[in-house]
């Protein structure tokens, strides 16, 4: 980072502490405090981390009153409808859109790491059939750092890029397989004739007794899916990401860590609450009922699938994805889903009411994704694997950029204390 030209004057007990500010390519200004506890013997606090800058990352910026989404300053819209999802995992992971050349070779390593350790699939013998395709996931993952130990040195440049490979290649396998052993199928081998969104459909949908013919368009929507869900700055899973990593534990266990937090309603898991809340609002007519709940202070219900930490305008992936929902359920005849019109009525009534009005509540992300892969025949359960499974380049981006940082240092907040001082321990026959 260059040096700062701007202070910022903080004054504290009468002291007075000239802070350095760093301006950004984009976005506010930040403050830099790291020196702050030393001269001031102060900490600053910010729970939730609504107004602090964990990094400095070249990887994606967001203007959440702009509703723009940029990878490597190119803007999503135009990425969702001209790249495709192992372009942009090239673009995310080295900075530059490839040449054909590079994108061929990087195309190659990817397909070619797609299958897993065959020991692997014992894991999933492990689960009970009906556990969550998440918590699979978080076990199968981990567990990659048990198989793989040729790519676990991050401080070695070559086995990071390895390991970012077979992420990146195996989590469609690892998904597709969680997915299998739920529904008490078969595995389906990836094949390396098939690009990443069909292999990743066919081992979803094929059987041994019945091949799954691709749909080209519904493997277009699917790699739009994931292009879309792709990298999205410092969110909760990624700071997860790089606060294991900052360890030094392996980028098994980080990524891991990340599918972990993803699961959360308030993350990754909305998208599967957010059809659950549609199949529970259920017909356009009680839809102000449920508006009426969202508001009221002593309902914990929320909209899911709407509001956002730092988008106050229209998250840009909403957009996309709602015209991807239109065409996927047009391709397969279902013009009058009843969760898609549930889904476009309530946005209606939900843009026009002045509670999101004045809190700057918008359909982000997780609003339509979950009506096109419930189309495309995914049930609820599968919605955060397949987000896992598209934030994993994501993940391993931030985590590439963090461990080359020369800054690099393991993480370690302080707190705000407000429990017992100091007091003598009471023997039990005195209590
Ligand atoms: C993702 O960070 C990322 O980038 C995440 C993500 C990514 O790609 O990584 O974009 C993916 O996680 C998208 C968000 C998915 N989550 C949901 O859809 C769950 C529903 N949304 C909310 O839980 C909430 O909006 C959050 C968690 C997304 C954001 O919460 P914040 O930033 O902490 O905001 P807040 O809870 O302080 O809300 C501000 C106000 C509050 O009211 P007041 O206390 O000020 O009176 O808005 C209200 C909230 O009660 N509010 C909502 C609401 N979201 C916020 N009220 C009703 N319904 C909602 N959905």
């Amino acid at each position: 980072m260059t040096e700062s030209q701007k202070t910022a004057t903080l004054t504290v007990h009468g002291e007075s502490y000239d802070l350095p500010v760093f301006s950004p390519t984009a976005g506010p200004d930040v403050i830099d405090i790291r020196k702050l506890y030393g001269q001031a013997g102060v900490f600053t606090y910010d729970p939730g981390f609504t107004s602090t800058a964990s990094c400095d990352s070249t990887i994606t910026f967001i203007d959440g009153d702009k509703g723009e989404l940029l990878h490597r300053g190119y803007p999503i819209e135009q990425i969702a409808s001209k790249s495709h999802f192992l372009e942009l995992s090239y673009l995310l992971l080295y900075g530059e859109l490839p040449s054909a050349r590079d994108l061929e070779n990087f195309e190659t390593t990817i397909t070619r790491h797609t299958m897993l350790h065959e020991q692997m699939q014992y894991f999933y013998r492990g689960f009970r059939r009906d556990a969550h395709p998440m918590a699979i996931m978080v076990g199968v993952v981990g567990a990659m750092s048990a198989f793989y130990h040729d790519s676990t040195d991050v401080a070695d440049p070559r086995q990071r890029e390895i390991a970012s490979h077979r992420l990146i290649a195996k989590m469609p396998t690892i998904a597709a397989w969680a997915y299998k052993y739920h529904i008490g199928q078969p595995f389906v081998y990836p094949r390396n004739d098939l690009d990443y969104a069909s292999n990743f459909l066919r081992m979803c949908f094929a059987v041994p007794a019945e091949d799954y013919e691709v749909n080209p368009i519904l493997a277009r929507a699917m790699d739009r899916i994931f292009m879309l869900q792709a990298d999205h700055e410092q969110n909760a899973s990624t700071s997860t990401v790089r606060l294991a990593s900052s360890s030094g534990a392996n980028p098994f266990a980080c990524i891991a860590a990340g599918i972990a937090c993803l699961w959360g309603p308030a993350h990754g898991g909305a998208n599967q609450a957010c059809l659950e809340m549609l199949e529970e609002i259920g017909s356009v007519d009680r839809i102000p009922e449920f508006i009426e709940r969202a508001k009221d202070k002593d309902d914990p219900f929320r909209l899911m699938g709407f509001g956002h930490r730092v988008y106050k305008n229209f998250d840009p992936r909403a957009t996309v994805m709602k015209q991807s929902a239109d065409e996927v359920l047009d391709l397969l005849g279902i013009e009058d889903n009843p969760k898609l019109q549930v889904a476009k009525a309530l946005e209606k009534q939900a843009l026009e009411d002045p509670y999101f009005i004045e809190k700057k509540l918008f359909p982000n992300v997780d609003f339509y994704s979950g009506i096109v892969m419930e189309a495309m025949g995914f049930p609820t359960s599968m919605f955060t694997p397949i987000f896992a499974l598209s934030r994993t380049v994501g993940w391993v981006s931030q985590w590439k950029e963090m461990i080359a940082d020369p800054q690099n240092k393991i993480g370690r907040p302080r707190q705000l204390y407000l429990g017992a001082t100091s007091r003598d321990y009471v023997d039990i026959e005195n209590r």
